[in-house]
């Protein structure tokens, strides 16, 4: 039996998951805007948002879904890395999102593969999200290391945006994109789990029989900084989106 906060919603594949939480983020950013204020959205990377970000796109071409009025914050980014290299998160971003929506540039806020000073950069990440009055909507996915953003086993759960090094699980994934291993960042950018579980609704997505043992250690394992995802099960408004693979174990 889960022990946890967080709601698990199980749908028949991932299509179907990525349409029904844009869905509900379309109605978020619409009741948002009528504040009179932009919506802040926490952003992910990786496989698993493919068909999120398509939905956004065509919400955006054939439902009139605007993004001028929306901030966002990526979770994490690789080090070393220029903003124009094909693997970097400023380059997924703007392809797979930013380049096909009304979003204006100066909103775009995603950390640096090369700031001068590391430290002051994560600083400055932090404030900037603070500025923006904190993150309405956080997208998640989960590493095979149970990580949220880059934050790897023995992330403190008070952890802020930091330089992180990869473990070496994350970076084995990653390296048929880098073409091997040896082109693979040993380190990188990440928001903390502190800076995460301050979202104020979370959306965790999860795909495919490879992410079922995590997704269960996450949900219904202990809470602990050796699975970073775990934290989410006492978030007051966090949700696990899964396809029946990812949610098999349960
Ligand atoms: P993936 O990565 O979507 O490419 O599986 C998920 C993650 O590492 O958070």
């Amino acid at each position: 039996m889960p022990k946890t906060l967080s709601k698990v919603r199980i749908f028949a594949d991932r299509d179907t998951a990525c349409r029904s939480l844009a869905a509900d983020l379309a109605r978020q950013i619409a009741s948002i805007n009528e504040q009179g204020r932009n919506a802040v959205l926490g952003l992910a990377t990786g496989n698993t948002p493919l068909p999120f970000y398509k939905e956004l796109v065509r919400l955006h071409r054939e439902e009139d879904l605007s993004f001028a009025r929306v901030t966002t914050f990526n979770l994490d980014e690789y080090l070393g890395l220029t903003r124009d290299h094909p693997e970097s998160y400023w380059s997924f971003m703007h392809d797979k999102l930013f380049d096909h929506i009304d979003i204006p540039a100066g909103n775009v806020h995603i950390p640096s593969g090369q700031p001068e000073d590391i430290e002051s950069h994560c600083a400055d990440y932090e404030q900037a999200i603070r500025d923006a009055g904190g993150i309405d909507f956080q997208l998640l996915g989960i590493g095979r290391t149970g990580h949220i953003g880059f934050n790897e086993p023995g992330s403190p759960r008070e952890s802020r945006t930091r330089r992180i090094e990869l473990d070496p699980v994350t970076r084995q994934d990653a390296a048929p994109a880098f073409d091997g291993l040896e082109n693979v960042p040993t380190h990188a950018i990440t928001m903390g789990c502190g800076t995460i579980l301050e979202a104020r609704r979370i959306g965790l997505l999860a795909f495919g029989q490879k992410k079922a043992s995590i997704v269960r250690e996450a949900i219904e394992g202990p809470i602990t900084a050796e699975v970073s995802a775990s934290f989410l099960q006492d978030h007051p408004d966090a949700a696990f989106y899964l396809d029946r693979e990812a949610a098999g174990e349960l």
